[in-house]
Parts: structure tokens; C-alpha cells; sequence
């Protein structure tokens, strides 16, 4: 009896998110930050409802990445980034997908937020070539004043109080 080969690891493909993509990108929401509300920078996103992308392997959803354009597109600001199938390239892919979108809409500048507990998100995307800019010290904080379910605690058990923007110039 033969056996057939293992069939190779497909690579994520990469779409723009479209209506039918909704309940899919919610629940990567819900997951990740247990809200479609998303803070960044002390502005409230309804990450719902924003422009991005989602990637698919083998046909079935695989993650999702939401966009925010400001100052009249001279840059663009990711709020969101979600893997379902860590450690096969869907990050990387759609934070490229970001990155091309940037350029394509005219933006200077694309960058993003991730707070201090996320150290994982801190090297995934300083190996990607994204550098810090910014310490937002204590700005989540001042969010919990007015938002008292954003949750203290956060990855690993380390306390959420900062945002560290992260960016990378594509003009
Ligand atoms: C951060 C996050 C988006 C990364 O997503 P991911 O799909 O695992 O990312 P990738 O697969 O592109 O890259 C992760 C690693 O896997 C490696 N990898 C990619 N394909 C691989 C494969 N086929 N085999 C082995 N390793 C692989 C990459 O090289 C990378 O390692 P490196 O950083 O040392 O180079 C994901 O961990 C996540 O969703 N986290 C929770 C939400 C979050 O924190 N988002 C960021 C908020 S700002």
C-alpha cells in the first residue's frame, strides 16, 4: 500500500476585509482584547468597522488586521493585528498587506500601539523591521478612569499602564 506525502504547509494569502469577513474579524476582536472597542492613544476605535485585512489558509480565516487612516492620510495606523495559526506567517503577511496599503494610500508613515505587558508583539515587530518612536507612559491609566473594564492585568501577568508606539516609514 502506497501512503501519499504530507501535504506541504500552505502560506497565507492576504485580502482586503470585505462585509462576509465580519462575524470572523469580531471574533478575533473578542479574543484577543474582549471588546470591538479598541483604545489607542486615548482615542476609542470601533475596530469593527475599520478597513484591513484578513488572511486565510487553506481557505479558512486565519487572522485579521485593522487600519486607521489620520491627517488626511499622511500616515496610517494599525489598531489591530490578530494570528489564529501563530508561527506560519500570518502576522508577517498582514502587517506587509499594511504596510503596502500605506504606501499605496500616499502615507508617510504607518504605525502602531501595543501595550507594555505585550512583549511578544514588541519583538515580533522589531524583527520585522519596525522601530520604536514613542513612550506613552501611564496613558492607559488615564483610559481606566474612564473605562474601568479595561482589565489591570494583561499578558503574563505584568500590570497594564503604557502604550509603546511602534513605526516604520514607507514614504
Ligand atoms: C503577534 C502576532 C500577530 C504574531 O502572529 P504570527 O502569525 O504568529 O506571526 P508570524 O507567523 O508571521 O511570525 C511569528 C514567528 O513565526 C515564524 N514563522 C513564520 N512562519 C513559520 C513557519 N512556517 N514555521 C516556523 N516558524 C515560522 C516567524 O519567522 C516569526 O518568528 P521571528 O519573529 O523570530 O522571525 C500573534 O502572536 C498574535 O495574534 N498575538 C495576539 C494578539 C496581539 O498581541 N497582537 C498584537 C497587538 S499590538
Amino acid at each position: 500500500m502506497t501512503t501519499s506525502p504530507p501535504s506541504p504547509l500552505q502560506p497565507p494569502t492576504v485580502r482586503p476585509i470585505v462585509a462576509e469577513d465580519a462575524a470572523q474579524v469580531r471574533e478575533d476582536l473578542l479574543a484577543n482584547w474582549g471588546s470591538t472597542q479598541i483604545w489607542s492613544l486615548g482615542r476609542r476605535y470601533d475596530a469593527d468597522r475599520l478597513e484591513g485585512f484578513v488572511a486565510e489558509i487553506d481557505g479558512r480565516h486565519a487572522g485579521s488586521l485593522t487600519l486607521a487612516l489620520h491627517d488626511g492620510a499622511w500616515q496610517c495606523e494599525v489598531i489591530t493585528l490578530a494570528s489564529r495559526v501563530e508561527r506560519r506567517g500570518v502576522g508577517a503577511a498582514l502587517l506587509v498587506a499594511a504596510e503596502n496599503r500605506a504606501r499605496s494610500l500616499g502615507c508617510k508613515r504607518i504605525f502602531l500601539t501595543t501595550t507594555n505587558d505585550n512583549v511578544h508583539a514588541m519583538r515580533f515587530y522589531q524583527r520585522r523591521g519596525w522601530r520604536f518612536s514613542a513612550l506613552h507612559a501611564g496613558i492607559v491609566d488615564r483610559v481606566r478612569r474612564y473605562v474601568p473594564t479595561y482589565p489591570l492585568v494583561g499578558l503574563e501577568g505584568i500590570e497594564i499602564h503604557d502604550e509603546i508606539e511602534v513605526e516604520r516609514w514607507v514614504g
